[in-house]
C-alpha cells in the first residue's frame, strides 16, 4: 500500500532512513517523547494567539491534550523497555524551519508570524506521519519494537499526526484565509530543503 502524507511534501525520506533510526531504539523513543512533550507545549502556547476565538481554543486544547497523552505513552513504554529518558538533544527539522522563517520574516508583521507557526507546526506533524510510517513498516522485523502492540502504537501515532496536521492547516485556514495556500506552497519548498540536510540519527527527525 502507499501512503500519502496529509500534505504534499516534496521530498520523499528514503527508505533506508528508517533502518539507521532503529539501529538505536532507546534513543528513538527518547527522542520522541521529548517530540511529544514540545508538540504539547507549541499547542499550549498557540492558545495565546486565539484569545476571542473558542472554536479554535479548544481545537488547540484538544491538540495539547492528545500530544499529552502521547508523551505519557512513550515515556510508559520506556519504562516497559526499561529505557530512559535521555536529555533532550533538540529537533533539528524545527530549527531548521524556525531558522527559514527567521531568515524571511525581517521587516514583516506579527500576523504573518502566527500564519508561519501554524504552517511549520503543520509541516512538523507531517513529516513525523510520513516517518511514523516508515518506521512503522521496519519494525516488525526489528528485536525489541516488532511486537504488535507497539506496531499498533506506531499506527496510532501516525494517524494521529495526521490529524493534527490537518488541523493546523484549518486553524490557519480559517485565521489567513487564502494566503495560506500560498504561504503553504513556499513553506514547501523550504522544508524540502530542511528535511534534505538532516542527519539520520536515532530520532523521528
Ligand atoms: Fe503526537
Ligand atoms: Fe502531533
Amino acid at each position: 500500500m502507499s501512503f500519502r502524507p496529509p500534505l504534499p511534501l516534496r521530498v520523499a525520506t528514503p527508505a533506508g532512513w528508517a533502518e539507521a533510526a532503529l539501529a538505536d531504539p532507546a534513543g528513538l523513543l527518547s527522542d520522541h517523547a521529548h517530540c511529544e512533550k514540545k508538540a504539547a507545549l507549541a499547542a499550549l502556547s498557540l492558545l495565546n494567539a486565539f484569545t476571542g476565538d473558542p472554536r479554535s481554543a479548544l481545537l488547540l486544547a484538544k491538540l495539547a491534550e492528545e500530544e499529552l497523552g502521547h508523551f505519557r505513552k512513550v515515556l510508559e513504554a520506556l519504562q516497559r523497555f526499561g529505557w530512559e529518558l535521555r536529555p533532550d538533544a533538540g529537533n533539528r527539522h524545527a530549527q531548521g524551519l524556525l531558522a527559514a522563517s527567521e531568515a524571511d520574516r525581517m521587516g514583516r508583521k506579527g500576523h504573518e508570524a502566527l500564519l508561519d507557526r501554524l504552517l511549520i507546526a503543520a509541516l512538523i506533524e507531517a513529516r513525523s506521519c510520513e516517518r511514523l510510517y516508515l518506521l512503522e513498516q521496519a519494525a516488525g522485523a526489528h528485536a525489541e519494537l516488532g511486537n504488535a502492540e507497539w506496531l499498533a502504537f506506531l499506527f496510532e501515532l501516525e494517524r494521529c499526526e495526521a490529524g493534527h496536521a490537518l488541523a493546523y492547516l484549518s486553524l490557519a485556514e480559517d485565521r489567513f484565509g487564502a494566503a495560506t495556500r500560498v504561504r503553504l506552497d513556499w513553506w514547501l519548498d523550504r522544508e524540502a530543503e530542511v528535511v534534505t540536510k538532516l542527519p539520520w540519527r536515532a530520532a523521528v527527525h
